[in-house]
């Protein structure tokens, strides 16, 4: 371990005090030739770029050093937007400080290269038809990603979508999505890609809503089975008091649309994984959130009534990240919420060695667990399913 004391190199600090100084007379230039157009917007940089050499530009120094870049490498509108902004009123007792400091995630000064090219753009323009650039950046750990001061692509017609309820079960408009990250460029494509493309995709069957989508949760329940029905999971719990709830990686939402049916609020957060799945969910009058699993959940602590998450929650994910998010579900899970672990799988030996354990160990009570193998790639591979319908205690839940 390094002692906090020890003293830096002379030559280290000189090299810091380099950088710093670089960097805010870089971030000083390119904002004021930047912003000159727009007489307002130049007098608000110059008092926001001052107060960043104490701060973030001292803090992406570090990070960016490991890669063995510097800041100066960094895209203009990126400082622009992460550096810190002095409060235009002073000290803030709520923040304790005089300044804001706009988050991004701290990999992003890792993917240089991408962050480059994401943030370059012209200052109220169009910004760049770049989702996938976007995605990869947020997928590796740039999240949030930068706010960018520039206009999405968009359809040049768009289609607005179909009024309720016949939005809920209806394919969109094509002309509701920028197809340029997908294999598939219209819906019919997404619809067929079952029977007419090889390989893996991510929720590979969900666009089309008159196949297997439209049976989801609502089979009656076999006893023992991990298939349970949304209205066997709902009479655990006194009538109305599931309201609000996330299903975390839900697909194309049907999980939220079966709930809307029963006036309860779902937000479905998504990935667009070779499907514009976010513009899909919003066309289908429910609320998509773009968060990767990675991110803190954005709702207060004890809050939720349910979390829902299915096909996501599995042995790919990192044993260290998926304690985390299991802590992060029971946290804004208000005390008596559920959260239903949907065919988490796993193979063999892990079940009972790490997963059972893990789950376990969080805190929440059992309601219904069951375990049972999985077959669709053969028994051989002796994969297997948790499905648990899990309770947070009422009581001492802290
Ligand atoms: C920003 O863009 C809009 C729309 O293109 C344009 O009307 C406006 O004049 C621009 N503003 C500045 C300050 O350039
Ligand atoms: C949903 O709420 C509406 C309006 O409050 C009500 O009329 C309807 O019966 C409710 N539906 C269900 C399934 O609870």
């Amino acid at each position: 371990m390094e002692s906090p004391h020890k003293p830096k190199p002379l030559s280290i600090s000189l090299f810091y005090l380099f950088l710093l100084l670089s960097t805010n007379l870089l971030t000083l230039f390119i904002s004021t030739n930047f912003y000159s157009p727009c007489s307002l917007s130049a007098a608000n940089t110059a008092s926001v770029t001052i107060p960043a050499s104490t701060t973030t530009a001292h803090h992406l120094t570090h990070s960016t050093l490991d890669e063995d870049q510097t800041t100066s490498d960094l895209p203009a509108e990126f400082l622009a937007f992460t550096s810190a902004q002095k409060l235009k009123f002073g000290f803030n007792t709520n923040m304790d400080s005089d300044r804001i400091i706009p988050p991004v995630g701290r990999p992003c000064t890792q993917f240089p290269n991408e962050l480059r090219r994401y943030m370059s753009y012209k200052v109220n323009g169009s910004c760049p038809d770049d989702e996938l650039l976007a995605q990869k950046l947020l997928l590796k750990g740039c999240e949030p990603l930068p706010r960018r001061r520039c206009r999405p692509a968009a359809q040049p017609e768009y289609v607005e979508p179909y009024p309720l309820p016949t939005s809920f079960w209806t394919t969109p408009s094509d002309k509701s999505v920028v197809w340029t990250a997908y294999t598939c460029k219209n819906y019919q494509c997404l619809i067929d890609r079952m029977k007419t493309q090889k390989g893996f995709d991510d929720c590979k069957d969900c666009f089309d809503l008159q196949g297997r989508e439209k049976a989801r949760w609502t089979k009656p329940p076999v006893s023992g089975g991990l298939d349970f029905s949304i209205d066997e999971v709902l009479a655990v719990k006194k009538p109305g008091t599931i309201r609000i709830g996330l299903d975390i990686g839900g697909g194309v939402a049907t999980f939220a649309i079966r709930m809307k049916a029963r006036n309860i609020t779902i937000i479905t957060t998504s990935m667009n994984l070779n499907g514009p799945f976010n513009s899909f969910i919003a066309a289908r009058g429910v609320i998509p959130m773009y968060i990767s699993i990675s991110q803190r959940l954005p709702f207060f602590d004890n809050t939720l009534d349910i979390v829902h998450s299915m096909h996501v929650m599995s042995n790919w994910i990192p044993t260290t990240l998926l304690h985390f998010m299991l802590f992060d579900i029971y946290r804004v899970l208000r005390p008596g919420g559920l959260f239903w672990l949907d065919h988490f799988f796993c193979v063999g030996d892990e079940l009972e060695d790490v997963y059972v354990p893990l789950i376990n160990s969080i805190g929440f009570q059992k309601v219904k667990w069951v375990l049972g193998p999985k077959l669709d790639r053969g028994a051989e591979l002796r994969e297997m399913y948790i499905s648990a319908l899990l309770e947070k205690p009422l009581k001492h839940s802290w």
